[in-house]
């Protein structure tokens, strides 16, 4: 939607301080976008409200005073961004707080206080630094593939408000083993001359490399500069590390991290509220959201976020959708997706996936809701049922 970037800065500077009238207007606008169908745009003003009060909030008194936000030059669109010698490609990618994501990723709600509490810290470093407290400056978030850790950094930095320095690890140690080291000093350098929050995606690269054994020497070459990098960093501006492979991790790496954020699978409420922002503009009824959540347990946010583009795909191509067939061939077709045991049980039979589905306690799901799914009356499914016990 054309020019809501800059009414969403608008609105996060009112709400920095909020009073009731600022809250109100923010409120209406909410509301008309939501009526008018901006639901994306609607729930991320709903995203500023709720944050608004909760100590997230960016009073610029606090943000100019903060050393380690304040501290270095100013990046801008011009600023040249170094390069790796041999290939030319550039060391990291900027983003400015425009581009970052205003939406918070879903998430339980004991990670979501502590990631809230993460920000809270950053925001007040001086603060804290001024109590001797020493406050954590660097942030190291794990988990399992698509949970969502990339975005959770972004949105991190649009909290705080300064633009983010991404630099993908495997892109820097790619072919050219030798200017590895090299590669992440410069980068280094790049990052704690400027105001910037350094992001360090795909951590684990570095991993990777020790299981190649002529590589031995190179790759203590490359942690020792991580080493000395991250700790020049300490004083220079936050640092987010991000990783699908903790455990590949060089113990002495991991610590030079103030806090570490594991993210899991989502949950089944999690899930829940995953597909229903995903599948928008599409509406499906509460049962069909729950028929998709049981199929999707044990699968990532990014599976969510795949299954809801084929439902869509198929909405718009399919003059009469039918959710369990579309679910059926995600399944066959999406096979890394979806758990194993849910996929043989949903392509199975009928009788076994209606059988599953009406067992899930957590879920309760009502014969005559699951009748609908699967196109039978409730009295069908049940005699369909019974048969089958007899059997
Ligand atoms: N919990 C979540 N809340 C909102 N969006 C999510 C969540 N989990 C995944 N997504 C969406 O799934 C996609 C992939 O997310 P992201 O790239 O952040 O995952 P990741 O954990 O960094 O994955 P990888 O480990 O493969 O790099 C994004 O479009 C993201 O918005
Ligand atoms: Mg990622």
């Amino acid at each position: 939607m054309q020019y809501f970037n800059i009414i969403q800065a608008l609105c996060r500077s009112a709400l920095a301080t909020p009073n009731e009238a600022t809250k109100h207007q923010v409120k209406r606008l909410r509301d008309i976008l939501e009526k008018d169908g901006h639901t994306k745009e609607a729930s991320s003003l709903e995203g500023l409200l709720l944050s608004s009060g909760k100590g997230l909030d960016m009073a610029p008194s606090k943000i100019q005073k903060s050393f380690v936000i304040h501290s270095g030059e100013q990046l801008t669109t011009k600023t040249v961004i170094p390069v790796d010698k041999e290939t030319s490609t550039p060391l990291a990618e900027i983003f400015f707080p425009i581009d970052l994501p205003s939406e918070m990723p879903i998430f339980d709600e004991n990670i979501q206080s502590a990631i809230e509490s993460i920000i809270n810290e950053w925001l007040k470093f001086d603060q804290l630094l001024e109590i001797n407290a020493i406050p954590a400056s660097s942030c190291l978030i794990y988990g399992l593939p698509g949970t969502g850790k990339t975005h959770l950094a972004k949105w991190i930095a649009s909290q705080i408000g300064l633009p983010v320095v991404l630099a993908r690890l495997e892109g820097l140690m790619s072919s050219y083993l030798g200017t590895t080291s090299r590669n992440i000093g410069n980068l280094f350098t790049f990052a704690n001359r400027y105001k910037c929050i350094l992001l360090l995606d795909e951590f684990d690269a570095i991993a990777k490399l020790r299981n190649d054994p002529q590589e031995v020497g190179e790759v203590k070459r490359v942690v020792n500069t991580l080493l000395q990098s991250l700790d020049s960093r300490h004083e220079k501006g936050f640092t987010i590390g991000v990783t699908n492979h903790e455990s590949l991790l060089d113990p002495a790496i991991w610590r030079r991290f103030d806090i570490q954020v594991e993210i899991p699978k989502p949950s089944t409420d999690v899930i829940i509220r995953l597909l229903n922002k995903f599948v928008l503009p599409l509406k499906f009824s509460e049962t069909e959201i729950k028929f998709l959540t049981w199929c999707l347990e044990g699968s990532s946010g990014a599976d969510a976020e795949m299954l809801s583009k084929w439902l869509k795909r198929a909405y718009v191509l399919e003059t009469d959708p039918n959710i369990v067939a579309i679910m059926k061939q995600f399944a066959l077709l999406n096979s890394g997706r979806v758990d194993a045991v849910k996929r043989n049980i949903m392509l199975r039979s009928d009788e076994d996936f209606i059988s599953a589905l009406l067992a899930n306690k957590t879920l309760s799901f009502k014969q005559k809701d699951v009748a609908l799914l699967f196109g039978m009356t409730a009295s069908s499914l049940s005699k369909h049922l019974s048969k089958n016990k007899d059997i």
